[in-house]
């Protein structure tokens, strides 16, 4: 079993004079003003829940652009600030961008082209050249700022995601022999008949086979980049290897189901400030004696958030006996309302809530409620541990990992998962019911029967479901892209997993 202690002696024991580096877009920690106060929050969302861990178990140094209010009050000239706030363990570097460059680069190119460009959910993503135009800009910045931390000084740059596909390319023409690169790539990786669309899909690919290693969640997102690379670029394609060389350049393709910190969560589920959470939780919404039904998502049009209110809906209409017994909780994190797709779903979310609430509700109960306030992680843990159901049901999803955590924090092994079929996680965990959220009938139904199943088989598989995600926690995960890198340099270590 993989911990954070052999994380920690991996990269003591073996990067030698390397530094270890992180890149994103979104950062792990934002400085709000709350109340007049400034206030350290954990950013949403899956990549900060899968790294963040393996930041704070590294010690390394995490570049990523600034985004809330307060930030640049907390930092030093040379925009760093050590996090998280009550532990203090690594370095996040901020880097700026300007009103303009996030319009651009994040909402424009990476929001409303790549993002519904790679997942399945006839969302038309919009081109527009001066969002690409910006968008190779804000690379440049990051790769300056990159180097101008690095110095003369070697690394290992860990990139993630997809605001970043040109970043490897400005990095390995600037330092060509300092830097060994490695990109995760936090979403699918559509299909050829896809990605054949943008007009920017060479520079795209080009930029990316700069990495020295590119991981995907599953090996499906690795033969559709593979089958991507091979009707678009020139270059040579090893399918025993997994490897695409292009001008004498090699880059490994790989699979990595990334995962949760499994060991923090289930030591946390019975501390004290998840106890009190949880109390509070159940007066604050009215929960005691109902079964709980839980939806926790970032508000996106990927999540099948407003599938899930019909949903409950059908099994609401198919089931009248449940009423008064039963209750949705959805908790919304706001995410990229400046989009209009995004503010389209929040407000088709709400009049959604308030249609069947009016429909099914009685005078003492309606069977939804809509969360929208900030909430601490022990509060999330908390909802976790006190919902009967949890349900998942992304239209498409990379891996989706409020499954994982919500797993790790059924320490008393109950509880029962509905997971979307299009997610990377149905994969690893076909003990949850798995359903096709298109289908509002299937979907009804399979919250019905997570519901209503008997105490032996929701353990059963509840505990087949923590044994798969317990061995391939973060830590795993973390080990095995560094020991792939590590090869690189040092051709003798191999590390076993
Ligand atoms: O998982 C894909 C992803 O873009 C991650 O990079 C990020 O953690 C999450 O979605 C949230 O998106 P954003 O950074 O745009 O809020």
């Amino acid at each position: 079993m993989w911990t954070k202690e052999n994380l920690q002696d991996l990269i003591r024991d073996k990067l030698g004079d390397y530094l270890f580096i992180v890149v994103s877009n979104r950062e792990p920690y934002e400085h709000v003003f709350h109340r007049g106060k400034i206030v350290c929050r954990r950013s949403a969302g899956g990549l900060v829940t899968a790294l963040d861990p393996v930041m704070q178990a590294c010690h390394g140094l995490w570049i990523a652009a600034a985004s809330a209010d307060a930030d640049h009050k907390v930092t030093d000239a040379s925009g760093k600030v050590m996090v998280p706030e009550e532990n203090p363990s690594y370095t996040l570097k901020r880097i700026w961008l300007t009103k303009e460059e996030e319009e651009q680069y994040y909402y424009g190119f990476s929001n409303e082209a790549l993002w519904p460009l790679c997942h399945m959910v006839f969302q038309r993503p919009e081109f527009r050249q001066e969002d690409w135009d910006c968008y190779a800009q804000v690379n440049r910045k990051f790769a300056n700022a990159i180097l101008e931390e690095i110095g003369d000084r070697k690394a290992f740059i860990w990139i993630q995601d997809y605001h970043l596909c040109l970043l490897p390319k400005y990095l390995k023409e600037m330092a060509p022999n300092q830097l060994i690169l490695a990109q995760f790539w936090h979403i699918p990786w559509p299909n050829y008949e896809a990605f054949r669309i943008c007009p920017q899909r060479r520079e795209i690919l080009d930029g990316l086979l700069a990495n020295d290693l590119l991981g995907f969640h599953i090996r499906y997102h690795c033969h559709n980049f593979l089958d991507v690379i091979d009707r678009e670029l020139e270059s040579k394609i090893d399918r025993e290897k997994f490897s695409v060389t292009r001008a004498e350049h090699e880059t490994l393709i790989r699979p990595y189901p990334i995962s949760i910190d499994f060991q923090g969560i289930d030591q946390d589920v019975n501390s004290p400030p998840v106890v009190n959470a949880h109390k509070n939780l159940i007066d604050e919404f009215d929960l005691a004696g109902k079964k709980v039904i839980l939806g926790i998502d970032r508000m996106d049009y990927t999540k099948g958030i407003p599938e899930r209110i019909l949903a409950i809906d059908q099994m609401l209409e198919q089931h009248p006996e449940l009423k008064e017994k039963v209750v949705f909780l959805q908790k919304g994190v706001l995410s990229r309302l400046h989009l209009a797709q995004y503010k389209d779903l929040n407000d088709r979310v709400q009049a959604s809530v308030e249609q069947v609430n009016w429909k099914h509700s009685t005078t003492k109960w309606k069977p939804i409620i809509l969360v929208k306030r900030h909430m601490t992680q022990e509060e999330i843990i908390a909802l976790y541990r006190l919902c009967d159901v949890c349900v998942v049901s992304s239209l498409h999803d990379g891996m989706n990992l409020v499954a994982k955590e919500f797993i790790a924090s059924r320490h008393d092994e109950d509880g029962c998962l509905v997971l979307s079929h299009f997610t990377g996680s149905a994969r690893e965990l076909p003990d949850a019911v798995l359903i096709n959220p298109y289908d509002r009938v299937e979907f009804g139904n399979g919250i019905y029967k997570a519901l209503t199943m008997n105490d032996a088989e929701r353990k059963k598989r509840m505990v087949k479901m923590r044994a798969a995600i317990s061995s391939n926690n973060i830590f795993r995960w973390a080990a095995k892209v560094i020991s792939e890198l590590l090869k690189f340099e040092f051709k003798e270590q191999v590390v076993a997993l």
